[in-house]
């Protein structure tokens, strides 16, 4: 019998391509959103790729009675948690919005697999636990500190789940000891491109935040010109330096990760990461070229809160997972594009 995954946020950008990754990988799923951030008429798109019916609730992952509902209706033996809110700059200005939905959903979703005895959880975590990185490339142990509200419900929830585990191994709370909990916290660096169909991708609400979606909209039209935050910096061509890296092999990361959780005991915290880095000029000339379009750019002062440089050393996910990373940067913006061009407007249009 395939095990049943619970997918939290599962219509989003990088769960929605986790979703057909996990059935690849031979687990059913059953996805979890409400909208708050994303469209269901992907779970059309994800109907029409994967040939399946999704299995879906419209939900709040803080919904307490919600989520028990689904661990009552569904024999669920693992999460994989993405929904939360992810926006830097909305995080400083709304940061009780930013607890209450990230760690309160975080809280949720975990009483709920306590009280049925689920303890496989896979959450997703981000570069920006590690703050201004000190060295590079970044090890899984280099030190870690938050620097806004989203980057810090990033460092509660792993400690959340660390302190979760350190119970288990002395006594559960509430009682009888059942199977250990088991997490596995996957630090993303910068999730880019789309699935390989041009029928899944990322569709951000309003003007993007982040350099490939933004990108993206300026070769298609919707956006005159990129503003390239600083010139300035002590990278090669003086922009900003990141990990890109492929939404499809992040979401065979995810899979990866949940294997060794039902494969071997134990925890991990590992890079999703590439190990390359690319600066924003370098993305914006390979996404001219996948595009065959001219991206218009000027630039602009530093961009508050941004660091010069950041990318993984991806060594631990392989050793522990068995993943790495295949797609090159100019796969991420051949497949961008093609879901950009496709969908001009994003699943609403
Ligand atoms: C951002 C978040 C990070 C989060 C990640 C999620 C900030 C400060 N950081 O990372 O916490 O985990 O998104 O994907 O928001 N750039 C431009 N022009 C633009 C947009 C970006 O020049 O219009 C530059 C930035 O200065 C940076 C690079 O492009 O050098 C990447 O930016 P972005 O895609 O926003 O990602 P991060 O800042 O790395």
């Amino acid at each position: 019998m395939k095990p049943t995954v619970l997918l939290t946020g599962a219509t989003g950008y990088i769960a929605s391509h986790t979703w057909l990754a996990l059935q690849g990988a031979g687990f059913d799923v059953v996805g979890v959103d409400d909208f708050s951030n994303s469209s269901p008429e992907v779970l059309n798109r994800l109907r029409e790729l994967s040939d399946r019916e999704p299995v879906f609730e419209r939900a709040n992952v803080c919904d307490e009675a919600a989520m028990e509902g689904l661990f009552r209706r569904h024999p669920i033996a693992a999460v994989v948690h993405f929904a939360a809110f992810k926006a830097v700059g909305e995080s400083t200005t709304r940061p009780l919005a930013y607890y209450a939905n990230n760690i309160g959903g975080l809280l949720g979703v975990c009483g709920a697999m306590q009280r049925h005895g689920v303890k496989r959880f896979v959450f997703s975590s981000s570069a920006t636990v590690y703050g201004q990185p000190e060295r590079l490339p970044l090890r899984e142990d280099a030190p870690l500190s938050a620097t806004n509200p989203y980057g810090q419900t990033k460092l509660m929830g792993e400690q959340i789940l660390r302190d979760l585990g350190a119970a288990d191994s002395v006594a559960t709370e509430g009682g009888a000891r059942g199977a250990a909990w088991q997490t596995a916290c996957l630090r993303y660096f910068n999730p880019v491109g789309a699935h390989a169909s041009g029928r899944i991708g990322e569709d951000p609400r309003g003007v993007p935040n982040n350099l490939m979606p933004y990108v993206a909209q300026v070769a298609v039209g919707r956006l005159a010109r990129l503003s390239v935050y600083g010139r300035d910096y002590p990278t090669p061509d003086g922009t900003g330096v990141r990990d890109y890296i492929h939404v499809v092999d992040l979401a065979e990361g995810h899979a990866a990760a949940l294997r060794r959780l039902f494969e071997q005991a134990g925890s991990v915290t590992v890079n999703l990461g590439t190990g390359r880095s690319y600066s924003v000029l370098d993305v914006v000339a390979a996404y001219a070229k996948a595009s065959g379009r001219e991206i218009a750019y000027e630039v602009k002062p530093r961009r508050p809160g941004d660091i010069a440089a950041c990318w993984a050393d991806p060594t631990l996910a392989r050793e522990l997972l068995g993943w790495s990373s295949k797609l090159d940067l100019a796969r991420m913006c051949e497949d961008s594009w093609r879901w950009q061009s496709m969908n001009p407007k994003g699943f609403d249009a």
